[in-house]
C-alpha cells in the first residue's frame, strides 16, 4: 500500500476519508481473497454448491444496486441541469407535492425487495433440505477445540470412528454436517465449503457442504467464545471418494499400535494410560480416547490418529511434511516461539500455559483452572513428556490410509508430504 510521507501531521477531515477509504480496500480485500498462514480462503469459491447458490444471488443483488445507483444518479443530475433556478433573481416555483411521482418511488423499491425477497427464499429453500442419502460427519465444538466423529463409521468395541481438529470427507458428494457444542456457541465454518452454521449446546443442527475440488481446506470458529477463540482452527481435508474410502475403511479396523517392549513408547503409552499416582500425574486416557486401547475419555479431542495429523492445538502450529515434526528450531512467527516439536513437549508439559483458556490439567505442578477452580497439576519429567510425545507421535494410520499425503493445500503450490 502506497504511504504519503510528505503530509501534514494532523490530518483534517479529507485525510480522515482517505484513510477510511484505504482501510475499506484493505479490508474488503482481506474479505475476498486471504487471511492467516497463507492459506486461500475464499467465500466465492465455485467448487462449493453453497457458495454458488449464494454467489448467483450476490450477483442478482448487486447487479440490482448497480443499476439502482445509476439510475438515481442519471436522473439527479437531469433534474438538477433541467431545472436550475440559479440564474434567476425571482423565487424558485412554488407547488405541493407530485402524487404521481411519489407513487413510483414508493412501487419501484417495493418490487425491487419483494423480488430480492424472493430469491432469497428460493435459495434458502435450495440450501435447506438435507438428502438421506448423504453421509455423515458430527462436528463437536468446544473450548477450544473440534471434534469431528462419523456416526455411521462404527468400530469394534461400539463407539464410532472421530478425529480431532482435522475432518476428512469426500469430495464431490454432499456431506451432512451436524454442529453442536460441548459448552458455549461456537461457529462451525469453513469459506470455501459454505456460509457459518453456529454449534449450540444440546442443538443439533443440520446442514449440506460439498466440495468438487480435492484439498486441504481451512477452517475456523466464528463464534466469540472466549480466550482463545482465535485459536479454535481447523482443516478440512477432502479426498477423492475411492482414498476417502481406503482413508474410512482403514479408520474403522485402526486399532492403535502396541509399542515394543522397553520402547519410548511403552514407557509413553504407561503414563498415557494410568498416570502417575506418586505424582499426581493425571491419565490422559482419562479424559482422550485412543481407538483400539483402554482410553475412551471424552472430555478432550480424539487422539487415535495423533501420528497421523499435521496440525497441533486446534491449527496453533502446523506442520505438513514428517520433517517439521522433527525440527527443533521454530519457524518465524510460530507462536510462542515453538517449533511443532517443541510445541508438543511445551503441550503436554503445561497446556494452558501455551493455550489460553486450556483446561487440560498441566504436568510441571503448577496450578490450572477448571472453570475458575483452582487444580494442582501433578508432575512428569522432560524425559516422560518426550515419552508421552513419542507414544502419541505412534498412533498412525496405515501409510495407504494417510488422508495428509499428496493432498493439496488449497490455494497454494504446495502438496503434503508422505507418511512419517
Ligand atoms: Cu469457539 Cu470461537
Amino acid at each position: 500500500m502506497n504511504t504519503k510521507h510528505d503530509r501534514k501531521p494532523g490530518g483534517g477531515p479529507q485525510q480522515t476519508r482517505l484513510w477510511s477509504r484505504v482501510a475499506l480496500i484493505a479490508l474488503g480485500a482481506a474479505f475476498l481473497s486471504s487471511c492467516g498462514q497463507g492459506q486461500f480462503i475464499y467465500l466465492g469459491d465455485q467448487a462449493a454448491a453453497y457458495n454458488r447458490e449464494i454467489g448467483g444471488l450476490a450477483l442478482w443483488a448487486i447487479a440490482l444496486s448497480i443499476i439502482i445507483f445509476v439510475g438515481v444518479s442519471a436522473l439527479l443530475f437531469y433534474t438538477v441541469q433541467k431545472f436550475r433556478e440559479d440564474r434567476n433573481t425571482a423565487a424558485p416555483q412554488q407547488f405541493h407535492g407530485n402524487n404521481k411521482l411519489e407513487v413510483w418511488l414508493i412501487a419501484v423499491p417495493v418490487v425491487l425487495v419483494l423480488g430480492l425477497s424472493v430469491l432469497s427464499v428460493r435459495s434458502l429453500a435450495r440450501l435447506n433440505p438435507v438428502s438421506k442419502q448423504s453421509m455423515g460427519i458430527e462436528a463437536l465444538g468446544a473450548q477450544f477445540w473440534w471434534n469431528f466423529s462419523y456416526p455411521a463409521a462404527t468400530v469394534q468395541g461400539g463407539s464410532v470412528v472421530a478425529n480431532g481438529n482435522e475432518m476428512v470427507m469426500p469430495a464431490g458428494e454432499k456431506v451432512a454436517i451436524t454442529t453442536t457444542s460441548r459448552d458455549v456457541i461456537h461457529g462451525f465454518w469453513a469459506p470455501n465449503l459454505g456460509g457459518q452454521r453456529a454449534s449450540i449446546p444440546s442443538v443439533k443442527k443440520v446442514w449440506e457442504i460439498d466440495t468438487q475440488r480435492p484439498g486441504v481446506y481451512q477452517g475456523n470458529c466464528s463464534q466469540l467464545c472466549g480466550a482463545s477463540h482465535a485459536n479454535m482452527r481447523f482443516k478440512v481435508v477432502a479426498l477423492e471418494p475411492d482414498r476417502f474410502k481406503t482413508f474410512m475403511d482403514a479408520a474403522q479396523a485402526y486399532v492403535a499400535p502396541t509399542p515394543a517392549p522397553g520402547s519410548a513408547e511403552e514407557r509413553g503409552m504407561n503414563i498415557f494410560m494410568q498416570g502417575k499416582a506418586d505424582t499426581g500425574a493425571i491419565a490422559c486416557a482419562s479424559c482422550h480416547r485412543v481407538q483400539g486401547t483402554p482410553a475412551g475419555g471424552q472430555s478432550g479431542p480424539d487422539l487415535s490418529f495423533f501420528g497421523s495429523r499435521r496440525t497441533l492445538g486446534a491449527g496453533m502450529w502446523e506442520a505438513m511434511t514428517p520433517q517439521q515434526w522433527e525440527e527443533t528450531t521454530a519457524a518465524k512467527n510460530s507462536p510462542r516461539g515453538f517449533s511443532p516439536k517443541q510445541a508438543l513437549h511445551e503441550w503436554i508439559k503445561n497446556s494452558p500455559e501455551v493455550k489460553p483458556g486450556s483446561i487440560m490439567p498441566s504436568y510441571d505442578g503448577s496450578n490450572y483452572k477448571v472453570n475458575g477452580k483452582v487444580m494442582k497439576g501433578g508432575t512428569l519429567t522432560d524425559q516422560e513428556i518426550d515419552d508421552v510425545a513419542a507414544y502419541l507421535r505412534s498412533l498412525q494410520l496405515p501409510e495407504g490410509a494417510d488422508y495428509w499425503q499428496g493432498s493439496t493445500v488449497v490455494g497454494t503450490n504446495s502438496t503434503v508430504g508422505g507418511t512419517q
